[in-house]
């Protein structure tokens, strides 16, 4: 015969527990035969000692045995096994005891004596049942995981792209390019790719271009030799150097000088370079991440951006959408950080009202996620009750664009249909001014506390409490 067995496992582990010695022996051969791994225990005791050592997809069990027996038997294999399917085998006179063991959520139940191919057919059906339990559990974990990577949270097809590609990158040396509007998140990446390479227990170092002075960037990544220039009494290793056998994250690379972009080309294409000063040349084993919220193709096309520099960088890109091309990535960011700030303030909120995170919804966030950030954090701050009201959060968004999105809507100038848009810019600016304060809010507007409370539930900004 050429049939290809499976080998034991692969068919599937069995435990056979039973105190009656000629019958365990009979099954464990029956089932060893025909390719079951197959562990035997005695009585209930031994049977929870051994699921400590091995790992089965079923439980073929005696109830009534000396120790550990019946119900308390099942429980305890359950709460020692839980994903293991059980089925139980009954003398004919107990079968009250079988159905309640049902009950209990094992398999099934076989009355003795046994028909060992009746006895197959439950095995296997169990078996086929374990199965999809796992497929189920697997497909569970994979649904769950896409919502985040590491600390970066969204189920959005573009976040999942990310994390793809976060993944596929990690694994090899090549440059990377970052590209995102400023807030999407992509210092995070950055981090997140070097965390997860081979490269994780070497130095993961940033460099912001934007935030150090032209002249001195060179020295800053390159590091100097004594007496390089004025002030420069010893040598002093730059960013590469510090970030031997790790990741360099150039951020904001669009603000780098022409001469510096030279030099960086160089060591993208050379893997060396020399201090400033200097002219050692110094090598060095760095993986650099470059990231940029500026279109550098634009950037080439002003005459800013080396386009040779541009393709050395742009090896492997990775795209971080704006916020308001995810939107459904709101409610999951917004309770990860309000999660946070809760933890960091010790207070104690439950969640947002339906109302705010409609609310967070409709705004266009052009600051992305760290916007989206500081005002959940101001929000934690300010709350005392239990619940962010939309209220709450109105006055950090910016007024200007909440009213921008509502008079697109209004297609004319009529009055009585422009009204609306008019008097919530108005109420919004006012509780941006009182920092969300109702009554001097409603002082502002020449209206009464009650008046203002009213208009706010009228255009469901809040479902309203006192304040
Ligand atoms: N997907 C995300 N999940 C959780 N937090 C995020 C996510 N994206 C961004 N953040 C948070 O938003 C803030 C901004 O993120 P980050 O600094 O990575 O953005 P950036 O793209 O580098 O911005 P910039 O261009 O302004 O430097 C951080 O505090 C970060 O924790
Ligand atoms: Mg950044």
């Amino acid at each position: 015969m050429d049939k290809v067995e499976k080998t034991a496992t692969e068919k599937g582990a069995i435990m056979v527990i039973e105190d009656e010695a000629h019958l365990r022996q009979g099954i464990t051969d029956f089932l060893t035969r025909r390719g079951y791994e197959v562990h035997a225990a005695a009585n209930g005791d031994r049977a929870i000692e051994l699921l400590s050592e091995v790992v089965v997809d079923v439980i073929l069990t005696d109830m009534k045995m000396k120790g550990l027996s019946n119900l308390s038997l099942v429980d305890a294999l359950q709460e020692k096994a839980p994903d293991v399917q059980i089925i139980v085998m009954t003398a004919f006179g107990t079968i009250q005891q079988a159905v309640d063991a049902m009950k209990r959520g094992i398999y099934d139940y076989l009355t003795k004596p046994l028909n060992l191919d009746e006895l197959l057919i439950y095995l296997e059906k169990a078996l086929e049942k374990k199965r999809l339990q796992q497929e189920i559990d697997t497909l569970r974990q994979e649904l769950y995981l896409r919502h985040s990577f590491g600390n970066i949270i969204g189920k959005s097809y573009k976040m999942q792209e990310v994390y793809q590609n976060i993944e596929k990158v990690a694994a090899t040396n090549a440059t990377v390019l970052i590209l995102g509007e400023s807030g999407t998140g992509k210092q995070m990446v950055a981090s997140a790719i070097h965390y997860n390479s081979l490269r994780k227990n070497g130095p993961f170092v940033t460099l912001t271009c934007s935030s150090i002075p032209e002249s001195l960037l060179a020295s800053e990544i390159f590091g100097y030799e004594k007496g390089a220039f004025t002030g420069a009494q010893t040598t002093k290793i730059g960013k590469f150097e510090a970030a031997h056998n790790g990741t360099l994250f150039i951020d904001e690379v669009s603000e780098i000088d022409a001469g510096v972009q030279v030099s960086l080309l160089r060591f993208l294409q050379e893997r060396n370079f020399e201090r400033v000063g200097g002219n050692q040349t110094i090598s060095a084993d760095v993986r650099v991440i470059a990231a940029s919220n500026k279109d550098l193709y634009e950037e080439i096309k002003k005459g800013n951006f080396r386009e040779d520099l541009y393709y050395r960088l742009n090896v492997l890109p990775i795209y971080l959408a704006p916020l308001r091309e995810r939107k459904e990535d709101i409610p999951l960011l917004a309770e990860h950080l309000l999660r946070k700030y809760v933890k960091e303030n010790n207070k104690d909120i439950k969640g947002f009202t339906t109302e705010a995170i409609l609310l967070l919804m409709s705004y266009d966030w052009p600051g992305n996620v760290r916007e989206l950030e500081n005002i959940i954090e101001r929000a934690v701050i300010m709350t005392d009750g239990p619940w962010i009201h939309s209220s709450q959060l109105l006055p950090h968004l910016s007024g200007e664009d909440i009213l921008a999105k509502e008079v697109a809507f209004g297609e004319n100038l009529r009055l009585d249909n422009n009204f609306e848009h008019v008097e919530k810019y108005l109420i919004v600016r006012a509780l941006d001014e009182t920092q969300g304060n109702k009554t001097k809010a409603a002082e502002l507007l020449g209206i009464t506390y009650r008046a203002l409370r009213y208009k706010l539930d009228r255009y469901g900004f809040d479902k309203g409490d006192a304040e």
